[in-house]
């Protein structure tokens, strides 16, 4: 591999627009055959009255329902696989008990693909074998675990598996092992640069840390600076999703203005989440993605929820494949905090369960010493207020029942009846006052 090339697949990342559709469509076809080895898909169609040959061109697209992620709950564990379950060699899936979670399946060629992408979005801001790599997400189901890791392993850097949390040992490995790229979600970063001041440790004296690969929660342009300015890195978006693979999907390069899309593994379609008719170019809809490249569970016409653009004009950079925007949020509730996503009914659903509560709640996300934090306060029944050992037996049962289904650990506030702000019409249940860094 030449490491002065600027691509990681030179001859697809500097595919022109031609070249793109016409691999495009080559690939949506296979796929769209692919796809009738599945039964939810063969019964989508016969439902919808077409068959994979009525899609001709990829306007055609639009003749394929959505898949969303209700589809991904109703059928789940397996039911939207187009392979054999034994040709499946790994799953990853959503938190939550309550409801059915979402399950999305990989083949072996699918998590060669995947790894390959990623290798490609690391590679595109500078990556290269001799760099250390440090992953601060999640492992285990988290998608930017393991994405990650075995995308920058492809890569060839030696790689530091930190995982998520102890904040003083990420530091110390940086010092220890001479880490050069940490990936970070936003309001992490800014928690190691507040532990960094407090030991007395200079990112940009005792570290040799200078790329930093932030995503999983939305953040602002400035938020990006300030946190490049604290850390003396540059730092660079990075989008995914479960449902499409995980880490990988769309990148920024090293102009920093949108992330490409990489549109040999996704077709995208950005629509209007009310009429889910396509929004005119260039204007902020939600983002709707095809894979083009999966074996093991493809999706067509994935209706993501996340709320986006598609930035006209050419990237200096050489690719032609399209640029997302930052993401402008959700068309759903979900929240995402510290990295995780929650929707507000799987708290509802735990908090159901005590017969001891009443059904008013609010969720509060604060950040507290650099970091975020979630807060439920839930109104009792007729209990006695006064038992503060029981309350406090109450507080922990919630607590960590809650923390089994969303996977962070809330604080519960057991509150009087009737003491929540009601509001006019539709009850207000989240209050986000995160800090914008
Ligand atoms: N990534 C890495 N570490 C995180 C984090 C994140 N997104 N959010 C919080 N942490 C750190 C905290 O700073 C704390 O470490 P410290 O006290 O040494 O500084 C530690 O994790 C525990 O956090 P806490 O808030 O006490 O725990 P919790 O029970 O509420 O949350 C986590 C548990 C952090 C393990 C859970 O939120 C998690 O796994 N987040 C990572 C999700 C992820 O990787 N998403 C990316 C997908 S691409
Ligand atoms: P998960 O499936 O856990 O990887 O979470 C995917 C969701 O995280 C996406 O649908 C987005 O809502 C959010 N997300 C991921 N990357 C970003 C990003 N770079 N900016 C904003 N939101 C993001
Ligand atoms: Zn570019």
């Amino acid at each position: 591999m030449n490491w002065n090339c600027e691509y990681f697949n030179p001859e697809i990342e500097t595919l022109d627009r031609a070249g793109i559709k016409k691999l495009q469509l080559e690939r949506l076809h296979n796929t769209l055959e692919h796809c009738m080895q599945s039964e939810f898909y063969r019964n989508r169609f016969a439902e919808a009255g077409i068959k994979p040959s009525d899609i001709k061109n990829l306007e055609d697209l639009r003749k394929i329902p959505f898949t969303t992620k209700q589809d991904l709950r109703d059928t789940y564990p397996f039911g939207l696989r187009s392979i054999p379950l034994e040709d499946c060699v790994r799953l990853h899936s959503s938190s939550g008990t309550t409801g059915n979670p979402t399950v999305i399946l990989h083949s072996k060629r699918d998590l060669e693909q995947w790894a390959n992408a990623v290798a490609r979005c690391l590679w595109m801001v500078g990556c290269r074998p001799d760099d250390v790599f440090q992953n601060s997400s999640g492992y285990g189901m988290f998608t930017g675990g393991l994405g990650f890791q075995y995308g920058a392993e492809l890569l060839g850097m030696l790689t530091v598996p930190a995982a998520a949390g102890n904040t003083l040992r990420q530091i110390k490995f940086f010092t220890d092992f001479g880490t050069t790229v940490l990936h970070a979600i936003p309001s992490y970063a800014a928690r190691i640069y507040e532990v960094m001041c407090e030991q007395g440790i200079d990112p940009r004296r005792d570290t040799k840390l200078r790329t930093l690969v932030i995503g999983a929660e939305p953040h602002s342009e400035d938020t990006r600076r300030r946190i490049e300015e604290m850390l003396g890195v540059k730092a660079y978006n990075s989008f995914g999703m479960s449902e499409m693979c995980g880490p990988g999907v769309a990148f920024e390069c090293k102009e920093q203005n949108g992330m490409h899309i990489w549109e040999d593994y996704y077709i995208v379609e950005i629509v209007n989440p009310d009429t889910l008719e396509p929004v005119p170019d260039g204007e902020v809809g939600e983002l709707v993605l095809t894979t083009i490249n999966r074996e093991a569970m493809p999706l067509l016409r994935y209706r993501t929820r996340d709320l986006t653009r598609i930035l006209p004009g050419e990237c200096p950079c050489g690719r032609h494949h399209l640029r997302l925007d930052r993401m402008k949020g959700r068309s759903d509730d979900m929240i995402i905090l510290k990295g995780v996503n929650i929707f507000p009914i799987q708290i509802e659903q735990v908090l159901m369960q005590f017969k001891e509560l009443a059904s008013d709640y609010l969720i509060t996300l604060e950040t507290r010493d650099n970091n975020d934090t979630m807060r439920v306060e839930v109104e009792m029944k007729n209990v006695n207020l006064d038992d503060y050992a029981a309350l406090q037996a109450l507080e922990k049962a919630i607590r960590s029942r809650l923390k089994d289904e969303i996977l962070i650990t809330p604080e519960i506030r057991l509150v009087p009846k009737n003491s929540l702000p009601k509001s006019e019409g539709k009850a207000v249940r989240v209050k986000d006052l995160r800090k914008q860094y």
